[in-house]
Order: structure tokens, then C-alpha cells, then sequence
């Protein structure tokens, strides 16, 4: 392992699974170890289940998957895990592995509210893994839902000169966002399905928890109105979302294209999978679209980590644009590598190097 880091991916045969395994092959901080899921009669491997198009990566690919608890995967020396487990799976695997010393960062939504783990977009709120963070204590950490991420990095350039009244979202999420099991075909050919269930609270709640202030260890909410309408499409991967702002303020649109334009929070840090930018604006009248913009983002570890904001339109006092985000990779699993890579800059990981 040299100095890298010992690392495992639960639920590594899912579709967010094998998104963390492509990010974290030959990753310069973290190395895989481990690749758990649930039980099997007979063993498999990462290759034998491999789902995306890409081929695997061929370090993880002959590596078994297992089924093994927290006791023994933190025995193993496993450091980090990325978890990729359904919610209510993941909740007591994950608190139970922070406690025997393994720093978790998470996709799955059950520890998203909890009061002391930092819900964490890096270019949004980085000082809530500032706050929250204790010194020594392992680290549990978990990312947004992937419509939340989208609309909290389209927001956030513009956020502070707008001053925000209400925020409206309709999102138009893919078929990958439901997992390798997906959605039946029947339901989405030749269909748009109005309800995604859970979906348009989270939205709410956690944009407004990502948004709030923290100070002295806790997070207050940010008081926005948040209303979602969240909508599945058969689009393979990347959701749009349409967004309303109502705002106390009307700066210029100039002034809001250079504040996209100029949005780079991370620009001095040299983590390996942020993009950078991280929001590109365009504006031509047709994008963004998921075929053409989820891949976004570079350098090339990063594809797939920048949203795409465009059609940026002022009816006053309301602010009208698109923003585009590929759901698995910046709202899934490279929105926790990135995570990861923050806290280990931060020196925030309790262990050496
Ligand atoms: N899809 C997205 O775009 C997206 C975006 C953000 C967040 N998320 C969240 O990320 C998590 C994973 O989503 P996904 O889309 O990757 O789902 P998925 O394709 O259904 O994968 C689920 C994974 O969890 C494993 N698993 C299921 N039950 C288990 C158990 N009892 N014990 C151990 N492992 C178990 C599965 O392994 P088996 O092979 O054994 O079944 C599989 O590896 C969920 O919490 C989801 O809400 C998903």
C-alpha cells in the first residue's frame, strides 16, 4: 500500500460502487483494499459484475468482492471507506465503522440531517467540514442527494448577490439515479413519471442545511423557501434541473455571467478530482442537455464533476436558468472522493501523512 491510504467501497458491486472503483483506481491518496457487498453464494469479482460501459479498472478487477462486518474490515486495516450502500443499510454499518476508527464517506442519505456529520458540497460549504470536524475522531461524511448537488453548485456563484427569497426546482432526473436496478422499462418508455419518492423533501432540506451558516459546531439552516418538483425521465445519466430564483436583488446579468465565470473556490487547492471550474456557463440557447454536457469537468479525473448552468434569464424579480449535473459521479460517487480529498488536505483524517 505504501503511503496511500487503505480503502474499501461498500456496496462496490452497485452502480455508485463501480463509479468509486473507476475514480479511485490509481488514485494518488487512497488505495482500494477492500470491495464489500451483500452476501453471495458463490464469490464474485469486481470484473464478473462490472455493469458501465467503460471497461473495469484493471487493478480492482480480479480483486473478490466479500461480505464482511465493521469488526473485521476495520481489523484489516482498512482506514476509509466509501459507501455506496442503499439507505438503511448503510446508517448502522456506517456509525458502527466510525467508531472502530474508520473515517466514512458516504452517498447513502440516512446520516445526511445528523448534526454532527458535515452534508458536504466542497465548493459550496467546506467550512461545515471545518466546524464539524473533531480533532483525533474519525470522520463521518456524507454527500448531498445528486438533484441537490446540481442545484447547490448552480446556486451557489450567484447566491450572494441575488439574496434569494424563494428558490423553485424542476428537475428532470435520469434512470441511473434509481440504481443498477433502475426503473422498470414499462414505466419509463414513452413516459415521464412526475414522482420520485423521498426526493423533493430532500431537496428542500438538504439545500437548505448545505446553504446555512455553521459556527461553534452546528449548522443553522438557511431560511430560503425551497420548492421541488422532481420528475424521472428516460435519460441514462445526468439530471437537469430548471431553476427559479426569486430574488431581493437584480444585479445586472453581466455581472451574473462573470460571477459563473469566475466561480473557482478550490482554484488554490490541487485536489485530484475537483474541476476546475467547477460550473461552466454556457450560452448557446439549447444547452445544457445530458448527452452533450454530463461529462463535464476537467482535468480528466474530474469528467463528470462540473455542472453545466445555462439559458440564464432575468424576469424580475425572478432569475431563471438550467443547470445540469452528472448524477452518479458529482452527485454520487465523486462528490465523496472529492469529500475525502478535502478532509485529507485539511488534515482532518486521523491518520498520518
Ligand atoms: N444512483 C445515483 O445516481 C445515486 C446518486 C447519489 C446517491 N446515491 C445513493 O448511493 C447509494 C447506492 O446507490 P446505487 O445507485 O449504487 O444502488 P445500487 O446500484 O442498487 O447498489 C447498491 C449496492 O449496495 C449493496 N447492498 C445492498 N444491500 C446490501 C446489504 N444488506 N449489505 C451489504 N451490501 C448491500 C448491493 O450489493 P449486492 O450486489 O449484494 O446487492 C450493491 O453493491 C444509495 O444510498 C443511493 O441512494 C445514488
Amino acid at each position: 500500500v505504501g503511503d496511500r491510504v487503505p480503502a474499501a467501497i461498500l456496496g462496490a458491486s452497485g452502480l455508485i460502487g463501480q463509479h468509486f472503483a473507476r475514480l479511485l483506481d490509481d488514485h494518488p491518496r487512497f488505495e482500494v483494499t477492500s470491495l464489500l457487498a451483500g452476501e453471495r453464494e458463490s464469490p464474485v469479482t469486481l470484473g464478473s459484475v462490472w455493469q458501465l460501459p467503460e471497461d473495469p479498472p484493471r487493478s480492482l478487477a480480479d480483486l473478490r468482492i466479500t461480505s464482511v462486518g465493521p469488526a473485521a474490515l476495520a481489523r484489516s486495516g482498512v482506514r476509509i471507506a466509501f459507501s455506496a450502500l442503499p439507505s438503511g443499510v448503510a446508517g448502522p454499518v456506517e456509525t458502527e465503522l466510525r467508531r472502530r476508527g474508520v473515517s466514512v464517506f458516504s452517498n447513502a442519505s440516512d446520516h445526511r440531517m445528523d448534526d454532527d456529520v458535515p452534508l458536504l458540497v466542497p465548493e459550496v460549504n467546506a467550512a461545515h467540514l471545518r466546524a464539524l470536524a473533531r480533532p483525533g475522531r474519525p470522520l463521518l461524511v456524507t454527500n448531498a442527494n445528486c438533484t441537490t448537488t446540481g442545484l447547490v453548485l448552480g446556486l451557489a456563484p450567484v447566491w450572494g448577490l441575488l439574496r434569494p427569497k424563494a428558490v423553485h426546482v424542476a428537475s428532470y432526473q435520469a434512470l441511473s439515479g434509481a440504481g443498477l436496478e433502475g426503473v422498470a422499462a414499462l414505466h419509463t418508455t414513452d413516459n415521464v413519471v412526475p414522482y420520485i419518492r423521498g426526493e423533493e423533501e430532500k431537496v428542500a432540506e438538504e439545500s437548505r442545511r448545505i446553504l446555512g451558516a455553521a459556527s461553534r459546531g452546528r449548522v443553522r439552516e438557511n431560511r430560503v423557501r425551497v420548492l421541488a418538483h422532481c420528475v424521472r425521465v428516460a435519460v441514462r445519466d445526468g439530471h437537469l434541473e430548471a431553476i427559479t430564483v426569486e430574488a431581493a436583488a437584480r444585479p445586472a446579468l453581466s455581472t451574473l455571467e462573470q460571477a459563473f465565470r469566475e466561480f473557482d473556490p478550490l482554484a488554490d487547492s490541487s485536489l485530484p478530482t475537483a474541476p476546475h471550474p467547477p460550473v461552466l456557463l454556457r450560452t448557446e440557447l439549447d444547452r445544457p442537455q445530458p448527452l452533450r454536457d454530463r461529462w463535464a469537468g476537467a482535468p480528466p479525473r474530474a469528467r463528470g464533476m462540473a455542472a453545466v448552468v445555462g439559458r440564464l434569464r432575468w424576469d424580475p424579480p425572478y432569475l431563471r436558468f438550467f443547470v445540469l449535473s452528472h448524477n452518479a459521479v458529482r452527485g454520487g460517487a465523486g462528490g465523496s472522493v472529492l469529500n475525502a480529498e478535502l478532509a485529507d488536505a485539511e488534515g482532518l483524517l486521523p491518520f498520518p501523512g
